[in-house]
C-alpha cells in the first residue's frame, strides 16, 4: 500500500494530507509543501514493536547549584539574555537579511571567548576568509574564536564532538544540510532536523548554541515554527535599514524576562550598546513642534522615551489613508474611533500618518494617550507644552485607565530634562519624580485641558 503523503505549511508549521494553494491553519498562500519522511517503513515498525529502555527519573529538589550564567562583557546583550549566558542552552536570533545579526553574533561570540567560553563560529553563508575580513574591521582579530565555513550536519556534529566548545555560533539555521533528509537546503525538514540535531546535541554535551534565523516578510522566522519550541530563548533583531539603531528584543525566554530589549547603534566599526536609549531616541527632536509627543514608555525592565509623530491633512481619496509605521495600525483605528464617539472630533475626510521617530516599535497600549495627543495636536495645528511626556491607556469608553510602573516613567522623563507629564488618575500613588503632573480622568477632559476644547 501506498504511504499517504505529508504537507506542510512553510510559513505556520501546520501538517496536512494534501496539497493546497491556501493554508487552512495561518491563511498563507503558496507556501504548502511536501514533506519527505526521515525513515522508510510504516509507523508501527518504528515504534512500539521493540521495547524501548527506561529512563532514568529524578525529584524536583535538587542540592546542586545551578551553574553560573557566563555574562560576555556586552551589557545590552547579557540583559536581553537574562542576565547572561546559561550553559547547554539554545538560543534563535532571528531578523531581517542585512539587519546585522552576523555582526552582532561574531562580536557576541568574542566576548564570549574573552569571558572564557571555547567558542565556535559556523558560518554557512561566508567563506572563512570573509568572517576574518569582517573580525579584523570590528578589530576582534585577537579573540580566541574558532572559525569554519561548513554546512554539512554531520561534518559540523563529528567537529563539535572533537573539539568540545562550551558556545557554537550557527550563521545560519537555514544553510545547513543534513544528507539523511531528502529535500533542499532550508527547507522546512531541513531546518527542522538541523535545529533537532543541534539543539539536542547542545543539551547532552553542556554546549550552549546560538542559531541564526532569517525572517520572512510577515516576521516569522522562516521554516516552521516548531524552531521557536525547541530553543530556550528567542530574540529578534530589528530595525529601519536607513536607521542606525538597532533592537535585540526577547520574545522567549526561559531563564529570563521576555520582552527585554537592548539598544545597539550600527557604526563603520560594528554595532556599539546603547546606554542612554531615550537620548538617543529623542535626539533628533528638535522645537516642540504640532504632532509631536514624547511618550514615555517602559519596555522589558526599563523605562524608554520615544517620540511619536503625526500629520493630519486634508485627504483627495473617498477612503482616507491610514498609514501608521512602529505602533499598530488597529490600535490607531480605536483611538480615532473614541476620539470621534467620546469627544465628537471627527477625523472623516483626513489622511492620518504615524511614526515612532528613530524606527522604534512600541506595543504598549499605554501609548494610547500619547497616540491621541499626538493626532489632536496634529489635528489643530497647536504644539503640546514643551518638556512634556505623555502616558495612559484609553479605554473605549474615552477613560483613561492608570498603567504600570508610572513611577518609573516618570523618574525617566525626569532624568532627560522634562518637567511636566500627562498621565490618568488613580493607580498606584508613587513619586512624582519632582515632575509637575496633570492627571486626568477621561479623553473629554484632557482634550479640554490641552486644547481648550471639548
Ligand atoms: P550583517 O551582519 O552581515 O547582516 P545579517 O547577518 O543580518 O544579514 O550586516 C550587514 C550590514 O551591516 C551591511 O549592510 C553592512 C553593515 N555593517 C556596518 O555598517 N558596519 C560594520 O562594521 C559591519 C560589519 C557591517
Ligand atoms: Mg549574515
Amino acid at each position: 500500500m501506498a504511504r499517504p503523503k505529508s504537507f506542510t505549511c512553510t510559513a505556520c508549521g501546520a501538517a496536512t494530507t494534501k496539497w493546497a494553494g491556501q493554508c487552512d491553519a495561518c491563511g498563507a498562500w503558496n507556501t504548502i509543501v511536501e514533506e519527505k519522511p526521515l525513515s522508510a517503513g510504516p509507523p508501527s515498525k518504528a515504534l512500539g514493536a521493540r521495547r524501548g529502555r527506561a529512563v532514568a527519573l529524578t525529584d524536583l529538589a535538587t542540592q546542586e547549584v545551578p551553574p553560573p550564567r557566563t555574562r560576555s562583557g556586552l551589557d545590552e546583550l547579557d540583559r536581553v539574555l537574562g542576565g547572561g549566558l546559561v550553559p547547554s542552552s539554545a538560543v534563535l536570533v532571528g531578523g531581517d537579511p542585512g539587519i546585522g545579526k552576523s555582526t552582532l553574533l561574531l562580536q557576541g561570540a568574542a566576548h564570549f571567548a574573552r569571558a572564557g567560553l571555547k567558542t565556535l563560529y559556523v558560518s554557512g553563508e561566508e567563506a572563512s576568509a570573509q568572517v576574518r575580513m569582517r573580525a579584523q574591521r570590528l578589530s576582534l582579530t585577537d579573540a580566541p574564536v574558532k572559525l569554519a565555513a561548513e554546512t554539512n550536519l554531520r561534518n559540523i556534529l563529528t567537529t563539535l564532538e572533537e573539539e568540545k566548545p562550551q558556545l557554537v555560533v550557527i550563521d545560519s539555521i537555514q544553510t545547513m544540510w543534513a544528507d539523511n533528509v531528502e529535500s533542499a537546503p532550508g527547507s522546512v525538514a531541513q531546518v527542522r532536523a538541523a535545529a533537532h540535531e543541534l539543539t539536542s546535541f547542545a543539551k547532552c554535551h553542556d554546549m550552549s548554541v546560538v542559531l541564526v534565523g532569517h525572517v520572512t516578510k510577515e516576521g516569522q522566522i522562516a521554516g516552521p515554527r516548531v524552531v521557536e519550541h525547541m530553543v530556550d530563548c528567542v530574540l529578534y533583531f530589528e530595525g529601519e535599514r536607513g536607521h542606525q539603531f538597532r533592537i535585540l528584543r526577547s520574545v522567549k525566554n526561559r531563564f529570563g524576562p521576555a520582552d527585554e530589549i537592548g539598544v545597539f547603534e550600527m557604526t563603520g566599526a560594528g554595532l556599539l550598546e546603547v546606554t542612554n536609549p531615550s537620548a538617543l531616541f529623542l535626539s533628533e527632536r528638535g522645537e516642540p513642534a504640532p504632532g509631536s509627543v514624547v511618550f514615555s514608555g517602559i519596555e522589558g525592565t526599563r523605562p524608554l522615551l520615544v517620540e511619536f509623530q503625526a500629520l493630519v491633512a486634508p485627504s483627495s481619496l473617498s477612503q482616507p489613508r491610514r498609514t501608521v509605521v512602529g505602533w499598530d495600525g488597529g490600535r490607531l483605528a480605536m483611538i480615532l474611533a473614541v476620539l470621534e464617539a467620546r469627544c465628537g472630533i471627527p477625523f472623516a475626510g483626513l489622511d492620518v500618518y504615524l511614526n515612532v521617530a528613530g524606527g522604534m516599535k512600541v506595543s504598549e497600549p499605554a501609548a494610547d494617550l500619547a497616540v491621541a495627543a499626538a493626532l489632536l495636536s496634529a489635528r489643530e495645528d497647536v504644539a503640546l507644552p514643551a518638556e512634556t511626556v505623555v502616558f495612559g491607556e484609553i479605554s473605549l469608553s474615552g477613560a483613561l485607565r492608570p498603567v504600570g510602573q508610572s513611577e518609573n516613567r516618570l523618574k525617566e522623563a525626569q532624568k532627560l530634562g522634562f518637567t511636566k507629564a500627562i498621565m490618568p488618575v488613580g493607580g498606584k500613588p508613587g513619586g512624582t519624580g519632582g515632575l509637575e503632573l496633570t492627571r486626568m480622568g477621561d479623553l473629554t477632559a484632557f482634550v479640554g485641558e490641552v486644547f481648550g476644547a471639548g
